[in-house]
């Protein structure tokens, strides 16, 4: 039987730097010979594309909290069914740019909406399915807004729902990755932003070795039990 692939996601707040360091990682584990499977959230679908407009779309006004959970599992039920669950079954890795831990942070904790909320959703839509290893960037939250904006600015786009809440969210989020990482401390793993890029890349590469080593490990023992 086919290994199933591994799933990794990458969490932080807005502006953290994820999209500077997603493709420097992705390069990384394909020369490590890794078939990868890079994909987002909201997104990743024609649905799931659709909805994220609706989302981060700062012309969306007055959207409910609880209707912003759903929307956000509406998406993701579809990424898992189309995208995420074919590829690791069929051997590939994945790399998600955010998966479940956003709606914790963002929605159970910057929204305050609470982590049963979240957790009903989470049984119902992604079930068993976990990321196997999932690094939280870590920035200063009032810096990490400037950032978002002025990437907005220079964009020419008009202020996205999420980069318009006050930093008071946005630290709430931060503070909900936190927690999250340490009820799962083996899984999520927090790592601080606020250095080089190459810095930065080069411990997320640490962290992304120990999987691999892990991979082959259970690689290795699988072909001695057959
Ligand atoms: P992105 O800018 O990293 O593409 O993420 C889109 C925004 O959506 C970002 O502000 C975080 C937010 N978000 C949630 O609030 N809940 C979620 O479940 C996900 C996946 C994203």
């Amino acid at each position: 039987m086919r290994q199933r692939g591994k799933f990794i996601t990458l969490e932080g707040i807005d502006g953290s730097g994820k999209s500077t360091q997603l493709p420097r990682l992705v390069r990384y584990l394909r020369s490590r010979g890794v078939k990868l499977k890079v994909t987002y959230e909201p997104g990743g679908t024609r649905l799931g594309d659709r909805i994220r407009r609706i989302l981060l779309s700062g012309k969306t006004s007055k959207l409910d909290a609880m209707a912003e959970l759903a929307l956000f599992y509406a998406a993701r039920a579809q990424h898992i069914r189309e995208v995420i669950e074919p590829a690791l079954a069929a051997g590939q890795w994945v790399l998600s740019d955010r998966f479940s831990d956003a709606s914790m942070a963002y929605q159970g904790y910057g929204r305050k909406l609470g982590r049963a909320a979240v957790d009903q959703f989470e049984r119902a839509v992604c079930g068993r399915l976990k990321p196997d290893l999932t690094l939280v960037l870590l920035v200063d939250p009032a810096e990490s807004l400037r950032r978002a904006r002025a990437r907005e600015t220079r964009r020419n786009s008009t202020r996205g729902r999420f980069e318009a809440e006050a930093v008071a969210f946005h630290r709430r989020v931060q503070a909900g990755y936190r927690a999250i990482a340490r009820r799962e401390p083996r899984r999520v793993k927090l790592i601080k932003a606020g250095r080089g890029v190459g810095e930065l890349q080069e411990e997320l590469r640490r962290r992304v070795d120990a999987l691999l080593r892990r991979a082959g490990a259970s690689r290795r023992t699988g072909k001695k039990k057959r």
